[in-house]
């Protein structure tokens, strides 16, 4: 049997303490061991984005990361940015916009548009960005670019374009 570690990191504010296999992934910490269901298993391979967190302000796929890389660092699911009775803007804003049919990708596609939109705030350039020359940073084709990580089998995209267009210009 694998010896278990020891790991220590904050899930939506809360401090965690958790004896973990190595080979635990982060996706598997919040399913497995934290029971917040949240956050997607879709392909288990880095080609979907349904388990997308944020990681100390970084989006990250957390099916392709081992929880013990993460001890002292702060997680953030789709539950902690906001509950069913006070939404998160972009939650409330993939709602009004109809931004999901089955709402597998949901999850994954909100945490990745929040932090899409502070990797602008920030100036961070994406791959679109360097053709993008006098385009604005909130363009549809930078946005598509950004999210193009995230997969949506039901086709939502262009709901969901909507819904970060609109927090992104309320921002
Ligand atoms: Fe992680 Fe698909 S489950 S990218
Ligand atoms: Fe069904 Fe995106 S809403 S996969």
């Amino acid at each position: 049997p694998t010896a278990l570690h020891s790991v220590q990191l904050r899930v939506n504010g809360e401090l965690r303490d958790l004896q973990l296999d190595p080979r635990t992934t982060v996706l598997d910490m919040l399913r497995e061991h934290l029971a917040l269901s949240g956050t997607k298993k879709g392909c288990d391979h880095g080609q979907c984005g349904a388990c997308t967190v944020i990681v100390d302000g970084r989006r990250l796929n957390s099916c392709l990361t081992l929880a013990v890389m993460h001890q002292g660092s702060s997680v953030t699911t789709v539950e902690g940015l906001g509950t069913p009775r006070r939404l998160h803007p972009m939650q409330a804003a993939f709602v009004k916009h109809d931004g999901f049919q089955c709402g597998y990708c949901t999850p994954g596609q909100i945490c990745s548009a929040v932090a899409v939109l502070d990797e602008i705030r920030q100036g961070i350039p994406s791959h679109a960005t360097a053709d993008l020359t006098s385009a604005p940073l909130l363009s549809a084709q930078e946005l598509r670019e950004r999210m193009s990580g995230n997969i949506c089998r039901c086709g939502a995209y262009a709901n969901i374009l909507d819904a970060i267009t609109e927090v992104g210009g309320a921002a």
